[in-house]
């Protein structure tokens, strides 16, 4: 039985075309044998072929609107709209809010790059803060204390389908008077305390990237109740499509239909799949979760692993994947490369995160000369981070284990991961 998470998961795979290199396929990727469902089918297909022939190929189309319309109404917010791609989404967030060179914006270390990576592109430092041990999200505490003068915004991430503690973090940021954007890429249609992600900070980003819950191959969705922001996030990115269409003031009339004719356009096509696999969140939602709670049930068995808690009040949704923490000090001191290697053996692949901590990385250890000469957030000023910089989150990363996310389980799926899980956890404690 060999099983894979349907996590960031890049399968290079030999090119069947007259060239030798490798292409790069990112798609969510079924845990052979245990699992069921199929992330496309025939719906999606037919859906492409359907609007290809109306040549429904660019622009803000009847599908693109009908989607934009759909997210608003899931959401309960006022606008969405949207983008080539998540970090499209953020980018165009981050405009909207009038981010920009000399500004902060505080984010998890432990996250994806791309949820912080457009606010250096715009001329703002990021700003990281330490992750809950308990929790593995941003420590709202945490942003408090980083938070200066020259704060503009503020990103929170539900990681895996998991929601952050969002009245806290509210709380820490109204008192500043900086706005939040979640980043909801890992957890669609999660909720907090009866409201949709997306929808309790200032503005939600979603990425709808392939393997994503839900995907359009490559997209991303921006949705938010504050009409300047949406306007902004217009202007940034949606050149031709905005005239008479999207833009709802007149503030911005002369700027008409080009915007600062920037194109963060959504593929149609893209958003045709997204819009099939929309209608399928609830279903996929239901089945994950059930699953992901009667593994988590069965970790009482399991000496090495616990759940992770989710905030109090919130619902997790999307379950982009599956982490548990490790506990060595239950099974001896072994460490998880023991506990992978020992799963491996027995036919279950787990692993770590795939995420590193963002302070790690040169870019932003060290800096970057990003606009050369000397300009740009990352030279002049920028202090850089040390490797013991963020220890929560260090400890967190080396805890953290990735079970596979299983989507319809056949019968008996839970069960045999379980075994598996005990087994190995038995195995290691005897190292
Ligand atoms: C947390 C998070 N934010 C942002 C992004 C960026 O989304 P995209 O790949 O669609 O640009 C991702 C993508 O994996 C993500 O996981």
């Amino acid at each position: 039985m060999e099983t894979s998470q349907p996590q960031p998961a890049a399968a290079t795979v030999p090119s069947a075309t007259t060239t030798e290199a490798p292409v790069f396929v990112q798609t969510a990727d079924a845990v052979q044998e245990l699992d069921r469902w199929e992330q496309v089918g025939e719906e999606e297909a037919r859906m492409v072929y359907e609007m290809t022939l109306r040549n429904e190929l660019s622009g803000g189309t009847p599908v693109v609107r009908q989607f934009e319309a759909e997210w608003r109404r899931l959401t309960g917010l006022k606008f969405a709209l949207t983008t080539v791609n998540g970090t499209s989404a953020l980018y165009s967030a981050l405009f909207g809010l009038g981010v920009g060179p000399g500004d902060e914006v505080i984010c998890p270390d432990y996250t994806w790059i791309c949820t912080v990576s457009p606010a250096p592109l715009l001329g703002a430092a990021p700003v990281f803060a330490e992750s809950d041990p308990r929790t593995m999200m941003i420590d709202p505490d945490d942003i408090a204390r980083r938070i200066t003068p020259r704060t503009k915004a503020i990103i929170v991430v539900h990681l895996w389908g998991w929601v952050c503690d969002m009245d806290r973090i509210v709380a820490v940021a109204r008192k500043a008077g900086v706005p939040v954007i979640e980043d909801c890429s890992h957890s669609h249609g999660a909720t907090y305390r009866g409201k949709p992600v997306g929808s309790i900070g200032d503005v939600g980003c979603w990425s709808l990237q392939g393997t994503k819950p839900v995907s359009a191959g490559e997209g991303g969705v921006l949705a938010t109740d504050d009409v300047d922001v949406f306007e902004r996030a217009c202007l940034v990115g949606q050149v031709n499509r905005i005239k008479g269409v999207d833009l709802v003031t007149t503030r911005y009339r002369d700027l008409q239909p080009l915007g600062t004719g920037m194109k963060f356009r959504a593929h149609p096509l893209g958003i045709g799949i997204a819009s099939v696999q929309l209608a399928k969140l609830p279903e996929l939602n239901r089945r994950r979760g059930a699953y992901v709670e009667r593994i988590e049930a069965g970790l009482a068995d399991v000496a090495a692993l616990e759940p992770i808690p989710t905030s109090p009040g919130s619902q997790r949704g999307g379950f982009y994947g599956f982490p548990v923490r490790f506990r060595s000090e239950r099974v001896g001191g072994a460490s998880t490369a023991d506990y992978i290697k020992a799963c491996a053996g027995r036919g279950l692949k787990v692993g770590a995160s795939v995420y590193p901590a963002l302070h790690t990385l040169p870019y932003f250890a060290k800096g970057f000369d990003l606009f050369t000469g000397g300009r740009g957030p990352l030279v002049d000023g920028w202090r850089g981070y040390k490797p013991g910089d963020f220890p929560a989150t260090r400890k967190l990363l080396t805890e953290l284990l990735f079970l596979p996310v299983l989507s319809d389980p056949v019968d008996g799926a839970a069960e045999k991961i379980l075994g598996i899980l005990a087994d190995a956890s038995a195995a290691v404690s005897k190292l």
